[in-house]
């Protein structure tokens, strides 16, 4: 089921920190801010030769970070996402097998304008788990 690793996101309490600390301290290249309202967060994008890592900022009031945030006020591995070439066949077997789609188990765009599934991170170990059709 499961294919390449896309990205694997962390939780920034203060974004420009967090560009600072990537962009300069490691020198990486990392992509302009991305507000995505309907997320509840704003996002860069570190790109790496062979995935990217994903900065996330809570944007707005029912941001679906802040709480994650206020259990890791210093930031933290948020979620891996996963590649998957049918989410709908991803959600469906997962489904079956028991394991827990997040939300309404519509796939959702994402911040690459692809479809996304997140997984409850009880059923993996304590990782959310964010499935993205390619
Ligand atoms: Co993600």
């Amino acid at each position: 089921m499961l294919g390449r690793v896309n990205h694997v996101a962390l939780a920034v309490p203060d974004m420009e920190k967090g560009i600072a600390a990537y962009r300069d301290t490691l020198g990486a290249k990392v992509s302009d801010i991305q507000r995505l309202p309907e997320h509840g967060v704003s996002v860069v994008f570190v790109e790496l030769p062979n995935t990217k890592v994903e900065l996330l900022e809570p944007l707005g009031e029912n941001s679906t970070i802040a709480a994650f945030l206020e259990k890791n006020p210093s930031g933290g591995m948020h979620h891996i996402c996963y590649e998957v070439e049918d989410i709908i066949a991803a959600r469906d077997q997962l489904k079956a097998g028991g394991a827990r789609v997040l939300g309404d188990g519509t796939p959702k765009i994402g911040a690459h304008g692809k479809p996304v599934l997140f997984l409850h991170p009880k059923d993996f170990f304590g990782t959310l788990i964010e499935l993205e059709q390619v």
